[in-house]
């Protein structure tokens, strides 16, 4: 199978971003041909730094391969690096509804955060993302459950499309985990966790142990003591419990029998050791990788010329299929 995902370069990759994506992709790129990007264009459509901009970019790669992604593996590269995709979004938006877009979820909730940038950007971004998509003609798309309905909006569009102007583009599908799609905000279990919120509400993959067990502690719980999960009644240790049975690889019910009588203090202690042993690995990693510039460079050097030469081929297609010169 083909499979393209992508995250932003703003902002920390946290725990989240850990659990609804890159761990998919770990186990995808075993079997399947990956293309990973930074998308820094879908980044520029909320405030950020120009100045720091490259920096952040290169810290996400050093964070993928720290995760675990194999750049002998998979294709890893920076989107704005492929001018296809640019060039794939304005055709793809000559196709799209506008009432689609204004009916996303993302852009909703964009759009009351940024209420002074309600930039075009914003509105177009699903179709920025389903030309990432398509240009691969990839199969399926690993996110977490807030990239779901951008997903859909792919498939509508490739259908669209190849009824349009023949067949050209697989229908992708989102590759969901079971567990962990959706991870909460320590500091308002009923918010995502997000990038762009206070460093306290999310844990970094590269978080100092210390600093892993101060946030862990502080973490909103519910009232009560008892380690059960209900999301609806205990968001917070249902949030905690999902996170511990996923790095543990044990079920949650084993979970709950384990802190049977115990409190939530236990617990959370004994989450925070698991968390830190899970993390530990990529924190050295990642600090190998900080000293390896020129080769940390090189993988994006390749990368770019693979993915370059993919997108060429369907642009070709797309751009005869669409009566356009080639
Ligand atoms: P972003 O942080 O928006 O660049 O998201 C990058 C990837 O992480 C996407 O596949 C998201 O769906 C996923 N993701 C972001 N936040 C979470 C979260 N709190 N829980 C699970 N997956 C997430
Ligand atoms: N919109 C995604 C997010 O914010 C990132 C993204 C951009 C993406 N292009 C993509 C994910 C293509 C998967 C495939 O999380």
């Amino acid at each position: 199978m083909r499979i393209v995902s992508g995250i932003q370069p703003t902002g920390n990759i946290h725990i989240g971003n850990y659990l609804g994506a890159i761990k998919q992709w770990i186990s995808l790129q075993e079997k399947n041909e990956c293309v990973f990007m930074i998308v820094d264009l879908h980044a520029l459509t909320a405030p950020y730094d120009q100045k720091t901009l490259q920096e952040k970019i290169t810290e996400k790669l050093i964070a993928y391969v720290a995760a675990g992604v194999d750049p002998e593996k998979a294709i890893i590269f920076v989107q704005s690096e492929v001018k296809e995709h640019t060039e794939l979004a304005w055709l793809l938006n000559t196709i799209c509804p506008v009432g689609e877009l204004e009916r996303m979820t993302q852009y909703k909730d964009k759009s009351k955060k940024f209420k002074d940038n309600v930039n075009a950007g914003l509105l177009n971004y699903p179709v920025l993302m389903a030309a990432d998509i398509l240009l691969y003609k990839a199969e399926g798309v690993p996110v977490g459950k807030d990239q779901a309905q951008h997903v859909e909006m792919t498939r509508t569009l490739a259908k669209k499309f190849n009824s349009k102007f023949g067949k050209t583009f697989p229908e992708p599908k989102e590759l969901m985990p079971e567990f962990g799609s959706k991870i909460m905000s320590l500091t308002d279990p009923k918010k995502k966790m997000s990038k762009s919120d206070d460093p306290k509400s999310y844990i970094s993959l590269f978080d100092l142990p210390e600093d892993i067990e101060k946030k862990i502690m502080a973490s909103e719980t519910d009232s009560g003591k008892a380690v059960i999960f209900n999301v609806t009644k205990k968001p917070g240790i249902s949030n905690l419990l999902t996170i511990y049975s996923i790095l543990e690889g044990k079920p949650i019910s084993a979970i709950e029998k384990q802190f049977k009588g115990k409190g939530y203090g236990d617990f959370k202690k004994s989450l925070a050791k698991t968390v830190i042993n899970y993390l530990e690995p990529f924190r050295r990693k990642q600090k190998e990788l900080l000293s390896r510039e020129v080769y940390v460079q090189e993988i994006l050097k390749k990368g770019k010329a693979r993915a370059k030469t993919m997108a060429e081929t369907t642009m070709q297609e797309v751009r005869e299929k669409m009566g356009l010169s080639s």
